[in-house]
């Protein structure tokens, strides 16, 4: 057995002697669950990310061919949430942590969705844990703890709590998975991913955001919505940051090949732009408690298939600009290829003199931002 094998192996074994949730092997013959092929797309899971048939297991870092970890940190909303996503798609084993405080919840969470893969058909190993132990070696780690916004609060009002809380657990995942692409979710999402980086210390390319997938979904939604078309037919880009700031990018959204100008009118193109903008604070003020999950969770899960499944997707996410666009060193909301290797490339596109504005805007906030946080931590 391989070394990564091992440690696999070893971690499976701590995890049980601790009672915690861990998948087995469907067949009754013992087979190293390392080494077995995740299917990709079979059964009732196939259609989430349209994964279909083509892409298959992936072989990580040169060791045997196993299935990819991922570990998703904060098992609130958006991180059992994501947790769900990832295992229906069967995109690996994954690993949900909380804080200790937190109890047997993720444990809870981890048996719950479990229990729902002989329904799905997906196999994956799910443990739920407070000790960063089990997420030793994960391939990816997408970061949601934190306190979400509450009615009448701004992302920003989130800085001074939420970098406190990604500072400790950037530490913990540069100690124990100091090879892994990290995808950030918690809000202020420009400044936690910064911090991100400046606490893990890795390579910006395996540092980045979640914003602009699910900024650009809510766009394709109400577009979808106002001109009662499939979404499918809906392909929109956003860039800059996640906040009031984003910028529309009318010259790449189309329907079905047709540029949104030509069926939109200016003005209503603009209400809908506005909505989207506030699309967050529009599910907070539905919810009461909480924000909203179900789609920062999908747009998450899409990212970490682009990851695990080296799909070279090309997306909006937060990523790490420097000369790119001219930003100076900041992470701002631009379309990117993701793969393996995370941010394999920053894809630069003509802006308009409107969207040019309006994009130096949208980083002069991420800038303020992360001066404040600065000041705060
Ligand atoms: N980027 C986006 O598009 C987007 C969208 C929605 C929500 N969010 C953000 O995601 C974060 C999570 O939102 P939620 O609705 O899941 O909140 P939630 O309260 O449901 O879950 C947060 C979880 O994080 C845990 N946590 C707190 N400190 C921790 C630590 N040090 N280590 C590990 N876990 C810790 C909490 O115990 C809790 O279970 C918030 O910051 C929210 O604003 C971002």
């Amino acid at each position: 057995m391989k070394k990564g094998s091992e440690g696999r192996e070893n971690e499976t074994k701590r995890a049980r002697s601790k009672g915690q949730t861990v998948a087995k092997p469907s067949s009754d013959v013992q087979v190293d669950p390392v080494t077995i092929e995740a299917p990709c797309g079979q059964g009732g899971s196939g259609g989430y990310f349209k994964c279909g048939n083509s892409n298959g297991p992936r072989l990580w870092r040169n060791e045997s061919m196993r299935r990819a970890k991922i570990t998703v940190i904060g098992a609130g909303n958006v991180g059992a949430t994501t947790a769900h996503w990832c295992a229906a798609a069967e995109l690996g084993d994954i690993v949900l942590l909380d804080i200790p405080q937190a109890g047997d919840m993720p444990k809870g969470k981890a048996l719950d969705l479990m229990q729902a893969s002989p329904i799905f058909g997906f196999d994956a190993q799910i443990t739920g844990t407070s000790d960063y132990a089990d997420s030793a070696n994960s391939d990816v780690v997408v970061i949601t703890a934190g306190i979400p916004r509450k009615p009448g609060m701004s992302r920003d009002d989130l800085l001074a709590t939420n970098a406190k809380i990604m500072g400790s657990v950037c530490e913990e995942v540069k100690k124990h998975s100091p090879d892994a692409v990290v995808i950030v979710v918690s809000n202020p999402l420009d400044a936690m991913v910064q911090r991100a980086l400046q606490v893990t210390g890795f390579p910006p390319q395996r540092v980045l955001g979640q914003a602009g997938v699910l900024d650009t979904a809510r766009y394709r939604t109400f577009l979808a919505m106002e001109l009662g078309v499939s979404i499918e037919d809906i392909s929109a880009l956003l860039m800059g940051g996640h906040g009031d700031t984003m910028v529309p990018m009318p010259s790449c959204t189309t329907v079905g090949g047709i540029p949104v100008t030509q069926l939109i009118k200016p003005e209503r193109l603009e209400e809908i732009v506005d909505r989207t903008r506030k699309g967050g604070a529009e599910i907070v003020g539905l919810l009461k408690t909480g924000s909203a999950y179900y789609a920062p969770a999908a747009a998450s899960a899409q990212m970490v298939e682009a990851v695990v499944r080296d799909k070279k997707r090309l997306l909006p996410c937060a990523a790490y600009c420097d000369k790119e666009y001219g930003v100076g060193g900041y992470y701002v909301g631009v379309p990117v290829i993701l793969g393996t290797g995370g941010v394999e490339r920053i894809v630069e596109i003509d802006l308009t003199e409107k969207e040019t504005a309006a994009f130096a805007n949208s980083v002069e906030a991420v800038k303020e931002l992360v001066a404040s946080m600065a000041k705060l931590v």
